[in-house]
Protein backbone atom coordinates (compact mmCIF):
# COMPACT_ATOMS: atom_id res chain seq x y z
CA UNK A 1 0.00 0.00 0.00
CA UNK A 2 1.04 3.66 -0.40
CA UNK A 3 3.19 2.00 -3.28
CA UNK A 4 0.73 4.19 -6.22
CA UNK A 5 3.55 6.61 -7.96
CA UNK A 6 0.83 7.96 -9.94
CA UNK A 7 0.60 11.56 -9.11
CA UNK A 8 -1.84 13.65 -10.18
CA UNK A 9 -2.03 18.01 -9.65
CA UNK A 10 -4.86 17.71 -6.92
CA UNK A 11 -4.19 15.61 -4.74
CA UNK A 12 -7.13 13.59 -3.65
CA UNK A 13 -6.39 13.07 -0.01
CA UNK A 14 -5.21 16.47 1.91
CA UNK A 15 -5.02 16.14 5.90
CA UNK A 16 -4.81 19.46 8.07
CA UNK A 17 -3.60 19.89 11.83
CA UNK A 18 -5.32 22.83 12.16
CA UNK A 19 -3.09 25.20 14.55
CA UNK A 20 -2.70 28.44 15.96
CA UNK A 21 -6.37 29.27 17.00
CA UNK A 22 -5.14 30.18 20.60
CA UNK A 23 -2.07 32.56 19.10
CA UNK A 24 -4.26 33.93 16.58
CA UNK A 25 -6.62 35.64 19.40
CA UNK A 26 -3.94 36.01 22.22
CA UNK A 27 -2.17 38.36 19.19
CA UNK A 28 -6.13 40.26 19.48
CA UNK A 29 -6.20 39.91 22.80
CA UNK A 30 -9.13 37.94 22.58
CA UNK A 31 -9.81 34.90 24.83
CA UNK A 32 -9.01 31.35 23.23
CA UNK A 33 -12.66 30.57 22.30
CA UNK A 34 -12.97 33.59 20.05
CA UNK A 35 -9.73 31.68 17.96
CA UNK A 36 -11.75 28.69 17.62
CA UNK A 37 -14.56 30.48 16.17
CA UNK A 38 -12.39 32.01 13.88
CA UNK A 39 -11.07 28.31 13.20
CA UNK A 40 -14.54 27.38 12.38
CA UNK A 41 -15.01 30.04 10.04
CA UNK A 42 -11.80 29.09 7.98
CA UNK A 43 -12.96 25.19 7.99
CA UNK A 44 -16.41 26.23 6.39
CA UNK A 45 -14.01 28.09 3.48
CA UNK A 46 -11.35 25.72 3.53
CA UNK A 47 -14.38 22.57 3.03
CA UNK A 48 -15.91 24.85 0.13
CA UNK A 49 -12.77 25.48 -1.85
CA UNK A 50 -11.59 21.39 -1.50
CA UNK A 51 -14.67 20.51 -3.11
CA UNK A 52 -14.25 23.14 -5.78
CA UNK A 53 -11.24 22.00 -6.91
CA UNK A 54 -11.88 18.21 -6.84
CA UNK A 55 -10.30 16.69 -3.63
CA UNK A 56 -12.10 13.52 -3.10
CA UNK A 57 -10.75 13.58 0.93
CA UNK A 58 -10.14 16.41 3.39
CA UNK A 59 -9.04 14.91 6.94
CA UNK A 60 -9.59 17.43 9.49
CA UNK A 61 -7.86 17.62 13.41
CA UNK A 62 -10.24 18.59 15.06
CA UNK A 63 -9.70 17.10 18.71
CA UNK A 64 -6.81 15.42 19.66
CA UNK A 65 -6.83 12.23 22.54
CA UNK A 66 -4.13 15.25 23.89
CA UNK A 67 -6.57 18.38 23.81
CA UNK A 68 -8.73 16.55 26.60
CA UNK A 69 -6.01 17.68 29.27
CA UNK A 70 -6.69 20.94 28.40
CA UNK A 71 -8.90 23.49 31.14
CA UNK A 72 -12.01 21.84 31.37
CA UNK A 73 -13.89 25.36 30.31
CA UNK A 74 -11.79 25.17 26.69
CA UNK A 75 -12.92 21.51 25.87
CA UNK A 76 -16.72 22.63 26.66
CA UNK A 77 -16.86 25.29 24.64
CA UNK A 78 -14.90 23.67 22.02
CA UNK A 79 -17.43 20.43 21.95
CA UNK A 80 -20.49 22.89 22.22
CA UNK A 81 -19.05 24.85 19.44
CA UNK A 82 -18.63 21.68 17.28
CA UNK A 83 -21.91 20.45 18.05
CA UNK A 84 -23.90 23.37 17.60
CA UNK A 85 -21.72 24.39 14.25
CA UNK A 86 -21.52 21.08 12.90
CA UNK A 87 -25.96 20.70 13.16
CA UNK A 88 -26.16 24.11 11.74
CA UNK A 89 -24.20 23.36 8.79
CA UNK A 90 -25.62 19.98 7.60
CA UNK A 91 -28.09 21.39 4.97
CA UNK A 92 -24.96 23.26 3.65
CA UNK A 93 -23.06 20.55 3.62
CA UNK A 94 -25.42 18.27 2.20
CA UNK A 95 -25.89 21.17 -0.71
CA UNK A 96 -22.61 20.36 -1.64
CA UNK A 97 -22.49 17.25 -1.61
CA UNK A 98 -20.36 16.82 1.82
CA UNK A 99 -20.13 13.11 3.18
CA UNK A 100 -19.41 13.69 6.74
CA UNK A 101 -17.12 10.56 8.44
CA UNK A 102 -15.50 10.53 11.75
CA UNK A 103 -12.59 9.03 12.87
CA UNK A 104 -11.35 8.88 16.63
CA UNK A 105 -12.20 7.90 20.01
CA UNK A 106 -16.32 9.03 19.58
CA UNK A 107 -17.56 6.87 21.80
CA UNK A 108 -15.79 9.78 24.85
CA UNK A 109 -17.11 12.44 23.09
CA UNK A 110 -19.65 13.85 25.07
CA UNK A 111 -22.96 12.61 24.48
CA UNK A 112 -24.99 15.24 22.89
CA UNK A 113 -22.15 16.14 20.29
CA UNK A 114 -22.02 12.03 19.38
CA UNK A 115 -25.70 12.65 18.42
CA UNK A 116 -25.26 15.45 16.21
CA UNK A 117 -22.45 13.94 14.77
CA UNK A 118 -24.25 10.14 14.49
CA UNK A 119 -27.08 12.77 12.45
CA UNK A 120 -25.17 14.28 10.50
CA UNK A 121 -23.23 11.75 8.91
CA UNK A 122 -26.43 9.56 8.89
CA UNK A 123 -28.03 12.56 6.62
CA UNK A 124 -24.96 12.88 4.25
CA UNK A 125 -24.09 9.15 3.44
CA UNK A 126 -25.43 9.19 0.58
CA UNK A 127 -23.45 12.69 -0.89
CA UNK A 128 -21.21 12.03 -3.72
CA UNK A 129 -18.77 15.32 -3.57
CA UNK A 130 -16.36 15.77 -0.90
CA UNK A 131 -15.58 13.39 1.55
CA UNK A 132 -15.19 15.36 5.14
CA UNK A 133 -13.56 13.52 7.64
CA UNK A 134 -13.28 15.02 11.01
CA UNK A 135 -10.39 13.51 13.49
CA UNK A 136 -12.46 13.71 16.84
CA UNK A 137 -10.96 12.66 20.42
CA UNK A 138 -8.67 11.50 17.89
CA UNK A 139 -4.72 10.06 18.24
CA UNK A 140 -2.74 7.82 16.38
CA UNK A 141 -0.86 5.75 18.60
CA UNK A 142 -4.39 5.16 19.82
CA UNK A 143 -5.57 4.12 16.62
CA UNK A 144 -2.75 1.59 15.86
CA UNK A 145 -2.90 0.11 19.50
CA UNK A 146 -6.62 -0.52 18.83
CA UNK A 147 -6.24 -1.86 15.97
CA UNK A 148 -3.71 -4.43 16.92
CA UNK A 149 -6.22 -5.38 20.37
CA UNK A 150 -8.65 -6.01 17.00
CA UNK A 151 -6.32 -8.56 15.52
CA UNK A 152 -5.04 -10.32 18.15
CA UNK A 153 -8.55 -11.36 19.54
CA UNK A 154 -8.96 -12.45 16.06
CA UNK A 155 -6.18 -14.82 16.52
CA UNK A 156 -4.56 -14.72 13.09
CA UNK A 157 -1.80 -16.86 11.94
CA UNK A 158 1.50 -14.03 12.77
CA UNK A 159 2.36 -14.34 8.65
CA UNK A 160 -1.39 -13.04 7.84
CA UNK A 161 -0.95 -9.93 9.37
CA UNK A 162 1.00 -7.83 6.24
CA UNK A 163 -0.09 -4.18 5.65
CA UNK A 164 -3.26 -4.46 3.72
CA UNK A 165 -4.58 -7.19 6.53
CA UNK A 166 -3.96 -4.36 9.21
CA UNK A 167 -5.16 -1.80 7.27
CA UNK A 168 -8.66 -2.98 7.96
CA UNK A 169 -8.67 -2.68 11.62
CA UNK A 170 -7.66 1.38 11.34
CA UNK A 171 -10.90 3.63 11.84
CA UNK A 172 -11.90 3.94 8.57
CA UNK A 173 -10.38 1.23 6.90
CA UNK A 174 -11.66 2.90 3.37
CA UNK A 175 -9.92 6.35 3.62
CA UNK A 176 -6.86 6.71 1.31
CA UNK A 177 -3.75 7.44 2.53
CA UNK A 178 -3.24 11.17 2.47
CA UNK A 179 -1.28 12.57 -0.26
CA UNK A 180 -0.58 15.89 1.53
CA UNK A 181 -0.58 17.13 5.38
CA UNK A 182 -1.03 20.59 5.77
CA UNK A 183 0.11 22.00 9.14
CA UNK A 184 -0.71 25.43 9.79
CA UNK A 185 1.00 27.99 12.79
CA UNK A 186 4.58 27.30 11.62
CA UNK A 187 5.10 23.87 14.13
CA UNK A 188 7.14 21.16 12.86
CA UNK A 189 5.46 18.56 14.12
CA UNK A 190 3.25 15.37 13.34
CA UNK A 191 1.57 15.38 16.87
CA UNK A 192 0.10 11.83 16.90
CA UNK A 193 -2.08 12.32 13.85
CA UNK A 194 -2.92 9.86 11.26
CA UNK A 195 0.81 8.32 12.11
CA UNK A 196 -0.49 4.77 9.66
CA UNK A 197 -1.18 6.63 7.27
CA UNK A 198 1.68 9.39 6.43
CA UNK A 199 4.03 6.61 5.81
CA UNK A 200 4.61 8.17 2.01
CA UNK A 201 2.21 12.05 2.48
CA UNK A 202 4.37 15.23 1.45
CA UNK A 203 4.15 17.82 4.32
CA UNK A 204 3.39 21.45 3.80
CA UNK A 205 4.10 23.52 6.55
CA UNK A 206 2.65 27.18 6.99
CA UNK A 207 3.43 30.02 9.29
CA UNK A 208 -0.04 31.18 9.17
CA UNK A 209 -2.53 30.79 11.98
CA UNK A 210 -5.37 28.37 11.35
CA UNK A 211 -8.12 30.88 11.22
CA UNK A 212 -6.00 33.41 8.74
CA UNK A 213 -5.76 30.25 6.43
CA UNK A 214 -8.56 30.21 3.56
CA UNK A 215 -8.98 29.64 0.05
CA UNK A 216 -5.67 30.87 -1.48
CA UNK A 217 -3.57 29.38 1.13
CA UNK A 218 -4.99 25.82 0.24
CA UNK A 219 -4.77 26.69 -3.45
CA UNK A 220 -1.03 27.99 -2.78
CA UNK A 221 -0.38 24.16 -0.89
CA UNK A 222 -1.79 22.55 -4.00
CA UNK A 223 0.70 24.19 -6.19
CA UNK A 224 3.70 23.45 -4.13
CA UNK A 225 2.62 19.87 -3.57
CA UNK A 226 2.12 19.60 -7.47
CA UNK A 227 5.33 20.79 -8.04
CA UNK A 228 6.53 17.84 -6.21
CA UNK A 229 7.92 14.43 -7.13
CA UNK A 230 6.86 11.48 -4.80
CA UNK A 231 9.18 8.49 -5.21
CA UNK A 232 7.83 6.08 -2.45
CA UNK A 233 11.49 5.00 -1.87
CA UNK A 234 12.15 4.44 -5.16
CA UNK A 235 15.05 5.84 -7.74
CA UNK A 236 13.93 8.23 -10.32
CA UNK A 237 15.01 5.59 -13.46
CA UNK A 238 12.32 3.57 -11.60
CA UNK A 239 9.82 6.02 -11.59
CA UNK A 240 10.38 7.08 -15.23
CA UNK A 241 9.59 3.49 -16.56
C1 LIG B 1 -5.48 24.16 17.53
O1 LIG B 1 -5.27 25.48 17.93
C2 LIG B 1 -6.86 23.91 17.27
C3 LIG B 1 -7.67 23.09 17.98
C4 LIG B 1 -7.24 22.31 19.16
C5 LIG B 1 -9.09 22.92 17.64
C6 LIG B 1 -9.36 22.96 16.19
C7 LIG B 1 -10.81 22.91 16.00
C8 LIG B 1 -11.51 23.73 15.19
C9 LIG B 1 -10.91 24.76 14.31
C10 LIG B 1 -12.97 23.56 15.14
C11 LIG B 1 -13.32 22.51 14.13
C12 LIG B 1 -14.76 22.40 14.08
C13 LIG B 1 -15.44 21.60 13.26
C14 LIG B 1 -16.94 21.56 13.29
C15 LIG B 1 -14.73 20.74 12.31
P1 LIG B 1 -4.64 25.75 19.35
O2 LIG B 1 -5.75 26.05 20.29
O3 LIG B 1 -3.77 24.60 19.73
O4 LIG B 1 -3.78 27.01 19.05
P2 LIG B 1 -2.43 27.44 19.77
O5 LIG B 1 -1.42 26.39 19.43
O6 LIG B 1 -2.12 28.76 19.15
O7 LIG B 1 -2.74 27.52 21.23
Amino acid sequence: MGNDNSQTAVPRHVAIIMDGNGRWAQNRKLGRIRGHMAGIDAVRSVVKEAGRLGIETLTLFAFSSQNWGRPITEVRALMELMSVQLKREIPKLIGQGVRLKAIGQLDKLPKPAQKVLESAIEQTSGCKGLTLVLALSYGGRDEILEATRKILRENPLPEEVDESYFKRFLYDPELPDPDLLIRTSGENRISNFLLWQIAYTEIYITDVMWPDFGPENLRRAIEDYAGRKRRFGLTDDQLDD
